[in-house]
């Protein structure tokens, strides 16, 4: 039962989102088409669309509809292809397949790779400040909305995180002299959870939410995002390639990851105790979270 209200809601959600993104890019005067093609490319190769879908969600908990929020939302997905396309680079994860297509460097080539996440970063801010606009948000509600997605994005959150983790490969032969455990959680609250927890900030300020109502959403962020992010460590060990769109490079690149950190089952049960920790962080919005709890429950539970 329970499944049958989230497939709806994601298949809704994400018709959304493409439609969002359908209308954002289209073509424009000025606009190399070189690099619209190498963004669109990515954009449209087909991802979940998870982060603007809890933009979504965040917002709708908080009483605003998700019509109201769209471009805000594809911001986040547009950060997020942003930071696949430099994670897939050569000097970085250097991978083949995204989204179970060739990567975006092997079709457009380096440069046109690094500037298409140039662009896609820079328009995100484009299109948030456009959506709070449109909304006839307050000055200081606007500020805070920029504000939480730089965050999100920046030295503290993601780019810090994918920083943390590329210091870290080879974990285990160099002596660090790191605390491994430490390392590694900071790593995915930064490089993927920090992320996460913007776009529910993000619905949340959109939506005008309480201090209190924000907080708990950033949390529930956090807690579900490094589950997310645990879960993606053990699909790369032990997911289909094909549906996973992605060839998984993980113990090639000696990443520290949870799964080899602590072996496949009790990644998964730290997985499972961030979803619990995440139920009850929206605990507070009663039958108006029930959607975020699905949410918090499918990330584990995905096979892609
Ligand atoms: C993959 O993210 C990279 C991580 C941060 C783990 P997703 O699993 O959300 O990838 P798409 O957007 O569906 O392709
Ligand atoms: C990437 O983590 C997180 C990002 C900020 C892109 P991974 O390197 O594990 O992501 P995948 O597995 O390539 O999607
Ligand atoms: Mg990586
Ligand atoms: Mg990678
Ligand atoms: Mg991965």
């Amino acid at each position: 039962m329970t499944e049958t209200r989230l497939d709806a809601y994601l298949k809704s959600r994400l018709a959304l989102a493409d439609k969002a993104l359908a209308q954002l890019f289209r073509p424009k005067s000025g606009e190399p088409k070189t690099i619209r093609d190498a963004m669109r490319y990515s954009i449209f190769a087909g991802g979940k669309r998870l982060r603007p879908i809890l933009l979504m969600a965040a917002a709708e908990a908080c009483g605003t509809k998700a019509e109201k929020v769209l471009k805000a939302a594809a911001a986040m997905e547009m950060i997020h292809t942003y930071s696949l396309i430099h994670d897939d680079l050569p000097a970085m994860d250097d991978d083949d397949l995204r989204r179970g297509k060739p990567t975006n460097h092997k079709v457009f080539g380096e440069a046109m790779a690094i500037l298409a996440g140039d662009g896609l970063l820079t328009y995100a801010f484009e299109a948030a400040a456009d959506n709070a606009r449109a909304l006839g948000l307050d000055a200081r509600s606007t500020a805070e909305l920029i504000r939480a997605l730089a965050q999100g994005a920046g030295t503290q959150g993601m780019v810090g995180g994918q920083v943390a983790d590329l210091e870290a490969e080879e974990w285990k032969g160099k002596n660090h002299g790191f605390n491994p455990a430490r390392v590694l959680e900071q790593i995915h609250l930064r490089k993927t959870a920090a992320l996460i927890a913007a776009s529910l900030e993000a619905g949340a300020i959109l939506a005008g939410a309480s201090a209190a109502r924000r907080r708990a959403l950033r949390e529930y962020g956090e807690a579900m995002g490094l589950a997310f992010q645990i879960a993606d460590d053990v699909l790369d060990v032990v997911g289909d390639k094909k549906k996973l769109g992605k060839n998984g490079s993980d113990a090639q690149n000696q990443k520290l990851t949870y799964a080899a950190l602590y072996g496949l089952d009790k990644a998964r049960a730290k997985a499972r105790a961030l979803v619990a920790l995440a139920h009850r962080k929206i605990s507070p919005f009663g039958p108006k979270g029930q959607i975020l709890g699905d949410l918090a429950d499918y990330v584990i539970a995905r096979d892609r």
